[in-house]
């Protein structure tokens, strides 16, 4: 599989489920309802309502922006943005001294949430077109990293990381949310193109996954939660074998 093949088939499957012409939720799926979806990987109702309605696309694994531990003023940066929901969460703690900063690398995502962002009336967030292996942003001027099931996605993790640690201050901090492999895949699912969008196919084994990050040079890697991970229609062969974990690690 070609790396240019892989994200031309995410970015047309979010771009889908951006324009809201693909109702199944893609990625990390446990209900039909975005909500419930939401709840189950760790939301709050009061964050939830806190929120434009329509940043929630039920799509993410964790809730980083809830173990970050982000203080006002901070500015802070979401990898694989989406809709917005954590960029909005996020803004909601930085206040107006702060500023937080979604990039995505599919137009359909950038617009829906420029647009929540302005029906929200928010004026401490911006979304950049961009990927996550060729970040759009200055170097060393991020306090915060978060990331909610989206470093999965890209074939090239190695490179995601060192972007994701220039762009961090000297003592910056990373929160992730993402899927690993405990135990081998079928080669079968590692080369589907829609497992890989549907954040599976993509998804490395857990000790390479770390090791990518402390090779890095990240300090103080360490999983702050860990629980396996299931979806609707899940190839039974996986089941047991998909973990979401939540991480932190400091430049
Ligand atoms: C599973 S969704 C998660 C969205 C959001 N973080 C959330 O929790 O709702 C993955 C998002 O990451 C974006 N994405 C995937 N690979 C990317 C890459 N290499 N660079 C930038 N964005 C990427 C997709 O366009 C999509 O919006």
């Amino acid at each position: 599989m070609q790396e240019k093949e892989i994200k031309e088939f995410v970015k047309n499957r979010y771009s889908k489920i951006a324009k809201k012409e693909n109702s199944s939720c893609s990625c990390c799926s446990v209900t039909d309802s975005v909500t419930e979806q939401a709840q189950a990987v760790g939301y709050s109702t009061k964050e939830l309502k806190s929120i434009p309605e329509e940043a929630l696309f039920g799509l993410g694994c964790g809730n980083p922006t809830a173990l970050a531990e982000i203080q006002k003023g901070e500015t802070v940066l979401d990898l694989g943005s989406g809709g917005g929901i954590d960029v909005f969460l996020a803004a909601n703690k930085v206040g107006d001294e702060g500023k937080v900063i979604g990039v995505d690398m599919t137009p359909d995502m950038v617009a829906t949430s420029i647009k929540n962002a302005k029906n929200g009336g928010y004026r401490n967030v911006e979304f950049r077109l961009g990927e996550i292996e060729n970040l759009p942003i200055e170097e060393s001027t991020i306090d915060v990293i978060i990331s909610n099931c989206v470093i999965n996605l890209t074939p090239d993790k190695n490179k995601a990381y060192y972007e994701v640690y220039q762009v961090l201050k000297p003592g910056g901090r990373i929160l992730v949310s993402d899927l690993v492999t405990e135990g081998p895949v079928p080669n079968e699912i590692r080369k589907n193109f829609r497992a890989w969008s549907e954040c599976v196919g993509g998804a490395i084994e857990k000790n390479d996954y770390l090791n990518t990050i402390k090779k890095t040079g990240f300090k103080d890697v360490e999983i702050l939660e860990q629980h396996f991970f299931t979806e609707i229609n899940m190839d039974e062969r996986i089941i047991g074998k998909i973990t979401s974990i939540q991480l932190k690690a400091v430049k």
